[in-house]
C-alpha cells in the first residue's frame, strides 16, 4: 500500500470512540488521509450505521480500506460483512492482522475497544496496512465468496419478482 495516497475510512460506535480518535491520529501521523464517519462522542449509537458508512465507502472506491471499531469488534464486523464486496476481519492480535491481508485480502479491519489495549490496536493497524494480499490459491477462494454473494443476490431478486408477480 502506498501510504502517501491511501485513504482510510474510519467508523465506530460509542464504546470505541476513544480508540477511534487514537487510531485516527495514528493514521494521520503516518501521512494517511482519513475519512471519519464518526461517531463523534460517547453518546450511545448503533454500530450497524457506522459499519454501513464505512463499508459503502470502501466498496464504492471512495476509500481504499476501512477500519471499524465497537466494544468487541464483533457487531460492527458482522454488520460490515453484510455489504457485498466487504471482507471485514476481526483481529485481536498481529497474527490474524497479517493473515487476513495475506489470505483474505481483508478490506476492512475490525477491532474491539473493550478487548484490546490501545497500543496493541495501533500495532495491529500497522501490520494490517503493511501486509499485502498473496493472491494465488487465495484468490480462488475469494472468487467463491463473490459467487456466494452473486447467488444470494439472484435468489433475492427472484423472490422479489415472485412477490410482484403474485400481487
Ligand atoms: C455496545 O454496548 C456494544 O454492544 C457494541 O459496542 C459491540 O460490542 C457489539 O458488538
Amino acid at each position: 500500500m502506498n501510504n502517501t495516497s491511501a485513504k482510510i475510512a474510519l467508523g465506530c460506535d460509542h464504546a470505541a470512540y476513544q480508540l477511534k480518535e487514537q487510531v485516527k491520529a495514528h493514521l494521520q501521523d503516518m501521512g494517511l488521509e482519513v475519512k471519519d464517519f464518526g461517531t463523534f462522542d460517547e453518546t450511545s449509537v448503533d454500530y450497524p450505521d457506522y459499519a454501513f458508512f464505512v463499508g459503502k465507502s470502501v466498496v464504492s472506491g471512495e476509500c481504499e480500506k476501512g477500519i471499524v471499531l465497537c466494544g468487541t469488534g464483533i457487531g460492527i464486523s458482522i454488520a460490515a460483512n453484510k455489504i457485498p464486496g466487504v471482507r471485514a476481519a476481526l483481529c485481536h492480535d498481529l497474527f490474524t492482522a497479517r493473515a487476513c491481508r495475506q489470505h483474505n485480502n481483508a478490506n476492512i479491519l475490525a477491532m474491539g475497544a473493550r478487548v484490546l489495549e490501545p497500543e496493541m490496536a495501533l500495532q495491529i493497524v500497522d501490520v494490517w496496512l503493511q501486509t499485502e494480499f498473496e493472491g494465488g490459491r487465495h484468490q480462488r477462494r475469494l472468487d467463491k465468496i463473490c459467487e456466494i454473494e452473486d447467488t444470494m443476490a439472484v435468489e433475492h431478486a427472484q423472490e422479489l419478482a415472485n412477490i410482484v408477480n403474485n400481487s
